[in-house]
């Protein structure tokens, strides 16, 4: 295996959180995680995904319209949450790979607490590399995976997996907001080199346009940024709803746009021809 990607098994090794006395991890921002892990100096950062209900209120839709009898690929599961919740949707069977072995097995213990095992299949493996099938999956969800990739490799390897007519959902963090990124650079030992050089720009989630006829792109959080550190007071939510609204009208000015955190964006129509 190639040094980065055993850089980054171990590093996934590491991190992954295990809160209760069951084993289950969560890796999903809430006010008692956050209280049960406030001493662990690898998941500091967690305090800021307080902050993401529009971008996830908008993948949470995408999986209740695009999954129902489906096959769903957990594209670098991690803990397993997102497959998991679809499999206890209505999909058909969903997926996951993930290089971290500790996190397959999380992913595991977690169908299983949750009840589907039987709907979820788990391997350790590759995610430039699948060794799925072409035209296998209906949907594949991806959260903040692609910038842990080579990332032409990554966009090749899901256009050939994904079925004709089938969609990808990524949910990627972005590196144009200097503020943002200058925090990363200050904190690299929350992430693994090859990780902070590759946080997508805007060119970067272009370049899907070589393997996907379509790329609709959504940009989330700016100025909801602001309301992080009164996460735990009253004023949290109140505030909240009011950043979204002015995020809304700020995300559509064009010179501010792309310094927004994070951006959702959907692949379809593979160009099956370049994904061989
Ligand atoms: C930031 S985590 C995101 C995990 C998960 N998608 C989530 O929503 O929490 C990135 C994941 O990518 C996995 N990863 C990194 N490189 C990989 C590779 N080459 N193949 C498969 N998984 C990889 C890591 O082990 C880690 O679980």
């Amino acid at each position: 295996m190639e040094e980065r990607k055993i850089k980054e098994r171990d590093f996934h090794n590491k991190i992954r959180v295990v809160t209760d006395d069951s084993g289950v991890a969560e890796t999903r921002w809430s006010e008692e995680l956050e209280s049960t892990i406030k001493n662990n100096p690898l998941w500091v950062n967690m305090k800021y995904y307080s902050i993401e209900r529009e971008s996830r209120d908008f993948v949470l839709d995408f999986f209740r319209k695009h999954t129902k009898d489906k096959v769903v690929l957990d594209y670098c599961a991690g803990n397993g949450e997102d497959g998991v919740l679809i499999a206890s949707g209505y999909a058909l069977k969903v997926y996951g790979i993930d290089i971290s072995d500790v996190s397959i097995s999380n992913c595991r213990i977690l169908a299983e607490k949750k009840g589907v095992s039987a709907k979820t299949e788990y391997k350790v493996g590759d995610a430039e590399n699948t060794g799925y099938d072409n035209d296998t999956f209906d949907v594949i969800t991806e959260y903040g995976a692609l910038h842990h990739l080579d990332q032409d490799s990554a966009f090749r390897e899901l256009a050939r997996i994904l079925k004709k007519d089938g969609k990808v959902i990524c949910n990627e963090a972005l590196a144009h907001n200097l503020l943002i990124h200058a925090y990363r650079k200050l904190t690299p030992h929350l992430r693994t080199e090859w990780e902070v050089e590759h946080i997508m720009k805007k060119k970067d989630i272009l370049k899907a346009l070589n393997y996907f006829n379509d790329v609709e792109i959504h940009l989330f959080h700016l100025s909801t940024l602001l309301s992080v550190p009164f996460r735990n007071t009253f004023i949290f939510r109140p505030m909240l709803s009011m950043l979204e609204k002015l995020d809304k009208l700020l995300l559509k000015i064009p010179v501010l746009k792309w310094q927004a955190w994070q951006a959702v964006f959907i692949l379809s129509n593979p160009k099956k021809e370049t994904s061989v």
